[in-house]
């Protein structure tokens, strides 16, 4: 047993990956600043069951705050660290390129400072497919070439990449980037395809579907992703990238279908262009995953859809009252 801790640990991917930490006997150290990016409300309720377990604390706080990371590695002196929190979004990364240098780069530089100080065993860093950038061959493999990225949210991505091995280089940092391949499950945030189509089909309201229907992406469900950051938490590689993926294409246009199927309703589908900064199509190569962390994904689209309608149905259309907002 050892303390990890998890920065923004109360998201999406950062709260499952806390459970199945603490599932397993570690204690775990949450920071999180609680950004209104989507609403903070949904992030409480991310750790509200993690909330007076044993070995859980939560701090919150800027992992740009020196004095509040100071303040935490002193009093909890975690062994290892995921690092997840980040400006997330693709789009309003284009209208914000400042807030995603600050949060994402000068936010990873100052966590990896404390690693090095505090003598971190291992950092796993949440990095992403974005990085590969528009192009079209498939599938994406971590030494293809990286320098076309085509948002900024992309650029800073990989500029976390570089400084890592800069720290890797210098001070002997064990840090691995995993690069996810579009993550989706319950709790799935609120800005991404998967809870966006079925809020629409749910509530009847224009599904926006960019291009022609003809772009696919690589869906990986939650539970895979984190068992691949378990996983790589607990292997010191040096320095490695490695991409998590479900290594199967979604057409969107299927993708639409299955949320109608699921949900039991048409869709009010209304075409849009491509936004400047999406990318085509993304699929992982995921045998450097399957070789160095006996990644394995299990999860199939249509079950993990299904499992993510159940929860939307659920926890966020509760009985008798309209869709939450975000
Ligand atoms: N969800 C995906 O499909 C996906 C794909 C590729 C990469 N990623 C990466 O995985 C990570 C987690 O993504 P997610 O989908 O769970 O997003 P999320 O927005 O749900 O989680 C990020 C968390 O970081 C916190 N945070 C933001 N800025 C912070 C700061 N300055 N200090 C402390 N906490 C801060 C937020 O409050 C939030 O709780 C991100 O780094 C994201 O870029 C996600």
């Amino acid at each position: 047993m050892s303390t990890i801790l998890v920065t923004g640990g109360a998201g999406f991917i950062g709260s499952h990956t806390t459970e199945a930490l603490l599932d397993r006997g570690d204690d775990v150290v949450c920071l999180d600043n609680f950004d209104d990016y989507y609403s903070p409300q949904r992030k409480r309720a991310n750790i509200a069951p993690l909330m007076g377990r044993p070995g859980y604390v939560l701090v919150e706080g800027d992992i740009r705050d020196q004095d509040a990371l100071e303040a935490l590695f002193q009093a909890h002196r975690p062994a290892r660290i995921v690092h997840t929190a980040a400006m997330a979004g693709v789009r309003y990364s284009i209208q914000h390129p400042g807030l995603y240098e600050s949060v994402n780069v000068r936010g990873t530089l100052d966590v990896l400072e404390m690693a090095r100080r505090y003598d971190v065993e291992n950092v796993v860093f949440a990095s992403t497919s974005s990085i590969y950038g528009a192009r079209q061959q498939v599938p994406f493999r971590e030494d293809d070439r990286v320098d076309w990225p085509v948002s900024p949210y992309a650029a800073t991505k990989r500029a976390c990449e570089l400084l890592a091995y800069t720290y890797h280089h210098l001070h002997g940092l064990n840090f691995t980037a995993l690069r996810f391949f579009t993550v989706y499950g319950p709790r799935g945030r609120p800005d991404m395809a998967p809870y966006l189509f079925t809020e629409a089909v749910f509530r009847g309201t224009e599904l926006k579907m960019f291009g022609d229907g003809s772009s696919s992406r690589d869906y990986t469900y939650i539970d895979d992703v984190v068992q691949g950051i378990v996983a790589a938490i607990d292997r010191s590689l040096g320095y490695e990238i490695i991409n998590l993926g479900n290594s199967r294409t979604v057409l969107l246009r299927d993708f639409i279908a299955l949320v109608e199927d699921l949900v039991g309703r048409k869709a009010n589908v209304v075409q849009h262009p491509m936004p400047p900064g999406d990318v085509p199509r993304t699929c992982a190569d995921i045998s450097r995953a399957q070789r160095l962390l006996g990644y394995d994904p299990q999860t199939s689209f249509e079950e993990g859809m299904a499992r993510f309608v159940d929860w939307y149905r659920t926890v966020v259309v509760a009985p008798g009252q309209e869709c939450a907002g975000r």
